[in-house]
């Protein structure tokens, strides 16, 4: 074992350098990103009871029993490996909350159900919705990690299909039409508990896609969230609705401008996730399924100079329409622009 330091913690994780399935407990520093969000996304609310459903070395829950002020926190992980050194975790960095060893579906159901609950799994989210669903309280927050892009965004369509019903379509808005995907898929198993999960901020990044879902129960609420399944850029079904609530992505920025604990040892990580949040900030008042991309559309109409896309967006805007960058994609704009408007001022 060795010790790394993340956000206010400290945690033994494995020596092993490669980051896989195979680790004997699993630790990815890529994730910081993922765990920084969430908890810049908790101190938004009040006091919570929280569930670290698969916590691995417990690093999540650690963070958040020493960065949120109130909340009562489980975490859970079927590994003994895993339970052994999330209390020997939970022991390094003077913190207290309850550990259990169990799958991660039988604690779920045994419990008497939670305000906030992370599923964060290798792969798909699937096999620990229902639990969750069936546990999370109202108004209350379900966070879900996929990792399994690749059936999502389209490589593996027929897998798509048979795990998040739905067509995904590989192209330059793949990951975008993937979490819509996937958030459908997830608010399919909370319509049939009655309750509406609507998203209040989601994400790409690297490898994995990610939801912050609010519960609202209400036979009503879940007929506004099927309202809005339907298909877009040729995929679907999928959610055309909000991605984000504008005011917690504006929130979450501010929080982190500045922001100590990010920065503790790691001032590229702080440096990344600013600029990632900033372009979600912007992008989050845009109401507007899909993005335009600069590259395809220059593609599709022979055009040989390509103009910036900041120019691009300062031109959008001077007429009366909103523009953003998307996090999605590099080349990307998010819009209220029509198509053939966005090409007439491509062209310049
Ligand atoms: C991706 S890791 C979690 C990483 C952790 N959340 C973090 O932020 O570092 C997934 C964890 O789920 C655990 N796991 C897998 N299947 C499970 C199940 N059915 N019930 C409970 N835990 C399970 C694994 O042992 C592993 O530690």
């Amino acid at each position: 074992m060795r010790k790394v330091r993340e956000g206010s913690a400290e945690v033994f994780i494995p020596t092993e350098e490669k980051i896989s399935k195979e680790l004997p407990v699993f630790y990815n520093p890529a994730m910081k990103l993922n765990r920084d969000i969430s908890i810049l996304l908790l101190q938004q609310f009040p006091s919570m009871n929280i569930c670290d459903l698969l916590a691995g070395t417990g690093i999540r829950a650690i963070r958040m029993a020493k960065e949120l002020k109130h909340k009562s926190i489980a975490a859970n992980d079927n590994s003994k490996k895993a339970f052994e050194l999330i209390k020997e975790n939970m022991r390094l960095n003077k913190v207290k909350f309850s550990v259990h060893n169990e799958d991660a579906n039988r604690f779920l159901l045994n419990s008497k159900g939670f305000d906030y609950i992370d599923v964060d799994p290798f792969g798909s989210s699937n096999f620990f919705l229902d639990a969750a669903v069936k546990r999370i309280s109202r108004n209350g927050i379900l966070a879900v990690t996929n990792t399994d892009t690749a059936a999502l965004t389209g490589t593996y369509p027929k897998a798509c299909i048979r795990k998040y019903w739905a067509t995904p379509k590989r192209d330059y808005m793949m990951h975008e039409t993937g979490l819509r995907i996937l958030i459908r898929r997830v608010q399919l198993i909370g319509m049939q508990y009655e309750k509406a999960l609507i998203p209040i901020f989601s994400y790409y990044k690297d490898h994995y896609l990610r939801i912050f879902f609010k519960c609202i129960k209400g036979k009503k609420e879940c007929d506004k969230v099927a309202e809005q399944h339907g298909v877009l850029n040729n995929a679907g079904p999928l959610w055309l609705g909000i991605l984000w609530d504008k005011k917690l992505a504006d929130k979450i920025y501010r929080k982190t401008i500045g922001n100590k604990i990010i920065k503790i040892n790691d001032n590229k990580s702080y440096d990344e996730l600013l600029k990632f949040l900033k372009i979600i900030k912007e992008e989050s008042k845009i109401n507007a399924a899909g993005f335009h991309d600069i590259h395809e559309a220059a593609k599709e109409k022979k055009l040989k100079v390509l103009m910036k896309k900041e120019d691009l967006i300062r031109k959008i805007r001077k007429i009366g329409y909103k523009a953003a960058s998307t996090h999605f994609s590099g080349t990307g704009i998010r819009t209220d622009i029509d198509y053939k408007r966005f090409l007439a001022l491509l062209k310049g």
